[in-house]
């Protein structure tokens, strides 16, 4: 994957430890995965609003809008998926070392990569929540009225969406409202942080 083999990594004198000390607090991936309207965006945009409002450092990406700018040379394809998800892995293993909570919303529909995304956030800083809503209610809310056009390669339709076996989280958005869920979100997070600091 690496084009340049004269590349030699260039070590840094400040380590997460030492942003964590001037922060207050230890950077960490917390990535949601789901159909498209399952909820999983509404959901990381209240629960950054909460962190932000409790006085931490914390940045949402998501997939729409990461697909307007760095990423919008992609599309649908699995390929282009994986491309996604590899891109947007690595930007949010970068925030994390940052020492930023970094809410990650992205369909991320292939198990290999969101166990990619796992392997760079490092074991122990990456939390899965799984927005489980099923394809029906998904279909039936369809808040972009994109279930009702035929578009191809359309995830849950004629493109595939692997469920996560291990979530840290599994969030069911019929039982519970977005502040709800961000909520469930949030007790795990600063579970977290209480631990690691
Ligand atoms: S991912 O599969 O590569 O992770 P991503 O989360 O970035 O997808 O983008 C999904 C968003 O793109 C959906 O919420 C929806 O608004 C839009 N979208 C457009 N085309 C498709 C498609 N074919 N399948 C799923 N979502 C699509």
């Amino acid at each position: 994957m690496n084009k340049n083999e004269n590349i030699v990594w260039h070590p840094n004198k400040v380590s997460p430890e030492d942003r964590c000390r001037v922060l207050g607090q230890k950077g960490l991936v917390v990535w949601f995965t789901g159909l498209s309207g399952s909820g999983k965006s509404t959901i990381a945009v209240e629960l950054e609003k909460m962190l932000n409002e409790a006085g931490r450092a914390v940045y949402l990406l998501d997939g729409d809008n990461i697909r307007c700018g760095i990423n919008s040379d992609l599309g649908f394809s699995d390929e282009d998926r994986n491309e996604n998800i590899r891109r947007i892995s690595e930007i949010a293993a970068l925030f994390r070392d940052a020492g930023i909570i970094t809410l990650v919303s992205f369909i991320s529909p292939f198990r290999k990569m969101r166990e990619f995304a796992r392997e760079k956030a490092g074991e122990g800083n990456f939390i899965e929540v799984y927005v489980s809503t099923d394809f029906e209610t998904c279909r039936k809310r369809d808040p972009k009225g994109l279930y009702q056009k035929d578009i191809k390669n359309f995830t849950g339709k004629d493109s595939s969406y692997e469920e996560p076996l291990n979530p840290e989280i599994v969030l069911d958005t019929i039982k519970g409202d977005p502040a709800q869920c961000a909520k469930k979100v949030l007790r795990e997070i600063e579970k977290y942080l209480a631990d690691k600091m």
